[in-house]
């Protein structure tokens, strides 16, 4: 599927990104349009997650561009940003361990001051029954994958734009790491659009439209999901064939 003619809404261009000495992104360009699900692979140390990190105003950009909404993200901080609509479900979930569901996902809605945040919490418990049942429990007694689901319902709270996902089937159960993807596919099908970063390449790049490879701090190989999916490089390097 072509999605050409969509708005472009998050744009990277020539991205790097720098930890005192250590170049960790050198000069990375990623496009997300309008209703894409995108895939960022490669292993671990690549730069997924400083990418992630500078394209939401928490890891300062050296150099190049980032692009939100047609408008320079720079000089905008997470929370900004989050107000419109990036938002980011963080490496290792990020739930508060000692709130319950139900105050977890009210966190979610820190940056909206409508009446709708509880009728939204409903549709959350909507997607993950799971947390429905536990909606009073404390988030730190439930495991990896709830927890996981937990940060999703949290991010969806905040009505995301454009969500970015940093490696959420990374610990979790091989019964979870399904679970966990069908509702990233459920997630993008009911509109939004998503930035996925995965080490679990064959996964992350079937439900793409689009993906990236990015290998040292440098984005080395693009294209339609599927054909990243069937690329012998691809599949040497990152599906262990
Ligand atoms: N806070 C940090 N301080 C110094 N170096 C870091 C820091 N975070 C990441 N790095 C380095 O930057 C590179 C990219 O890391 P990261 O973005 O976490 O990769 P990935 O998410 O693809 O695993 C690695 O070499 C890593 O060691
Ligand atoms: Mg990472």
């Amino acid at each position: 599927m072509t999605q050409d003619n969509k708005q472009v809404l998050l744009e990277v261009r020539g991205l790097k990104v720098a930890y005192g000495g250590i170049q960790a992104v050198k000069g990375a360009t990623i496009e997300v349009r309008e209703g894409e699900l995108v895939s960022l692979i490669g292993a671990n140390g690549a730069g997924k997650t400083t990418t992630l990190k500078a394209v939401t105003g928490i890891q300062p950009i050296a150099d190049g561009e980032v692009h939100y909404l047609g408008r320079s993200i720079r000089g905008q901080g997470a929370w900004d940003l989050a107000k419109q609509g990036l938002v980011m479900i963080p490496e290792g979930r990020g739930t508060f361990t000692r709130m319950t569901i139900t105050e977890n996902l009210q966190m979610g809605a820190y940056t909206r001051n409508d009446k709708e945040i509880d009728a939204d919490i409903e549709k959350v418990f909507g997607i993950f029954p799971r947390l429905k049942e536990r909606r009073d429990q404390l988030a730190g007694t439930m495991s990896g994958g709830e927890q996981q689901m937990l940060a999703m319902g949290r991010a969806l709270m905040a009505r995301p734009k454009v969500l970015l996902l940093d490696e959420p089937s990374m610990g979790l159960s091989p019964i979870m790491v399904d679970k966990i993807f069908e509702v990233v596919g459920d997630i993008h099908k009911q509109g939004v659009t998503m930035l996925l970063v995965e080490q679990n390449a064959s996964r992350a790049l079937a439900i793409a439209d689009r993906g990236y490879v990015m290998e040292s701090g440098e984005v080395t190989m693009s294209g339609n999901g599927r054909d990243l999916l069937d690329d012998p490089k691809v599949r040497a390097a990152y599906l262990g064939e």
